[in-house]
Formats: structure tokens, sequence, C-alpha cells
């Protein structure tokens, strides 16, 4: 069983109790962050923490610890779940308003609830590395604060469910006629040789994925590009990529009924999946397998 941290104590995951008073619970009112690790280093820490700080600024949460402590505390229970059979790790945290008699409006005295918790991420299977993934687009049907990393992700689980009833792994949403982001992911496409994302904005998480792709993408020489990506575009590109934290960069092949380009991963995701993985802790360690194999 995996050793989780809430409140103040770390405990068998099993043995965390929560209030069905809790905030998190009745109304969503939280935000969390899924933070990877890779042979015990965590992996862009300080991007996450200073992004859980701003979703929790915005929904006015008081940030029950500074960054040091929330190092510390997350080092801990990277500690606490260490098993060789596992070696990369993502962790979900999660801090809600607490604790209220219910009503919608903040209650005067409610202490955050912090619940954090470390489960495997898998290296990318040799099929996907081949054969990329296969993705559908939905209308974004979401609220429009989508750069809050909140809990409250209904409409993301509905489109993700529509995605895997349709035979594929991501939900690509639009909105407007206009790219946005994935049900959990954001969305690159490559058009022309250019490396192309929707800017930040309400519609979109800013993605640490995101962030550091565009800076390994800029580093190998592509001409980046931050601006709105329109339906035919996506329809015509040649590379899509879908980035998150647990599934690093994802190769789409073929999106609703055609093929993305060739119908296989592309030279440009070859190039930034390479350096991605390089960068990744223990990447000199990791055999060829593991980290997806060289472009
Ligand atoms: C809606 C949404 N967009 C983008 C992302 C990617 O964010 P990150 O790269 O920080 O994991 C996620 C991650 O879960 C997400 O849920």
């Amino acid at each position: 069983m995996s050793i989780a941290y809430f409140n103040g104590d770390y405990l068998p995951l099993d043995q965390v109790r929560i209030s069905p008073l809790d905030r998190g619970f009745l109304f969503g009112d939280s935000v969390y962050e899924v933070i990877p690790s890779y042979a015990g280093e965590f992996f862009l820490l300080p991007e996450h923490l200073e992004r859980l700080a701003r979703s929790l600024e915005a929904i006015r949460i008081p940030n029950p610890f500074a960054p040091a402590e929330w190092t510390a505390l997350l080092t801990d229970l990277l500690v606490r779940n260490a098993d060789p059979a596992t070696p990369d790790l993502g962790v979900y945290l999660q801090v809600t308003r607490g604790v209220a008699p219910r009503d919608h409006a903040f209650p005067a005295d409610a202490r955050p609830t912090v619940l954090a918790m470390a489960s495997p991420i898998r290296p990318l299977p040799e099929a996907v590395r081949v054969e990329g993934v296969a993705a559908v687009t939905a209308e974004d049907c979401r609220w429009e604060r989508c750069d809050i990393k909140a809990t409250t992700l209904l409409a993301n689980v509905l489109n993700r469910q529509e995605a895997m009833e349709r035979g594929a792994v991501e939900a690509v949403l639009l909105r407007d006629g206009k790219l946005t982001e994935g049900a959990a992911s954001n969305v690159f496409v490559v058009l022309d040789g250019r490396v192309i994302t929707p800017p930040l904005d309400a519609s979109v998480l800013p993605g640490v994925t995101r962030w550091r792709v565009l800076e390994l993408a800029r580093e190998l020489g592509y001409p980046v590009e931050e601006r709105g990506v329109s339906a035919d575009e996506l329809a015509r590109a040649g590379e899509i990529w879908l980035t998150s934290s647990t599934r690093e960069i994802l190769p789409v092949t073929r999106l609703d009924d055609h093929a993305v380009g060739a119908g296989l991963p592309g030279p440009v995701w070859q190039a930034v999946h390479a350096a991605y993985q390089a960068a990744k802790p223990g990447a000199q360690v990791r055999t060829p397998m593991q980290s997806g194999g060289s472009a």
C-alpha cells in the first residue's frame, strides 16, 4: 500500500479519512498538482509549486506551505514510497478550502486540507513510440478559467470518456472553432516545420510540460509559435502532440477518422521527445527501451 501525506501525517493511503463536509468533496472547491519524479528525483518541481501557488491565489485559499516546506514534505513522501520496481513516481497533491458546514460562500475559519499521494509512472510503451496514439476532437464545454488547475473536472472527465469510447486516448478540444487543449494535456501541432501551440490565456492550463517542450523545441532550432490554431490547421497538421507531466509527449497519429501526416510519429516529435528524455533526472542510467529510444 502506498503511503500518503494527509494533514501533517504520513499513513497508508487506505487509512486516509476525508470528512464528507470537506469542500473539496462537496463543491470541488480545491486545486491540485501532478508532479513527476524519475529515479527518486523530482522533475520541474519549482515550476509545479509556482503553478500551485498561482492556482491557490486565484481561488483565494491560503498556501499552507512555503516552497521549501513543500519540497521537504514531498521529498519525504517520495522516500517513503521508494520501490526499485517502480523508480518513477507521479505525486498527486490536492489542497481544498477545508471542512465547514455546507454553504457556498467561503467559511470564516476553515483550515485547508492537504493530501499528497504517489503512484508509478510507466515508461512509454514501445507500441506508442512506434505507432503513436489516436485522439478525437470534441467541443470544449468547460468553464472560463481553465488556467486554474482546479479539481472541478467534470467536463474533462466526460470528454476523456467520450474519447475512450471512440477508441482514442484523448479528446482534443475546440472552442469557437479554435484549438484549446486536451482533456488532460496541452496540444502542439507541427505545420510547415513550425512548432505551434495555443497561447496562454484563460482557456488553457499553463502546462509545465508545455513550457519545457517549448524551451526544448527552441533549443533544437525549430521555429516556435504560441498562437491560435484553427480547426482547419489542426486537420492539416503534419504532427500533433499531447503533453502532460505523466504522459510526457505523446505523438497523435490518428485524429478522428484520418491519419495525421504520414500516420506515424513524426521527425520533429522524435527529436523533441529524445531531448525531453535526456533532460529527465536519471536519464544517463536509463536504458534506451525505458527512455523510449533515441531519435
Ligand atoms: C487540462 C490540462 N491541460 C494541460 C495539462 C498538462 O499540464 P502539465 O504539463 O503541467 O502536466 C493537464 C495535466 O493534467 C491538464 O489536465
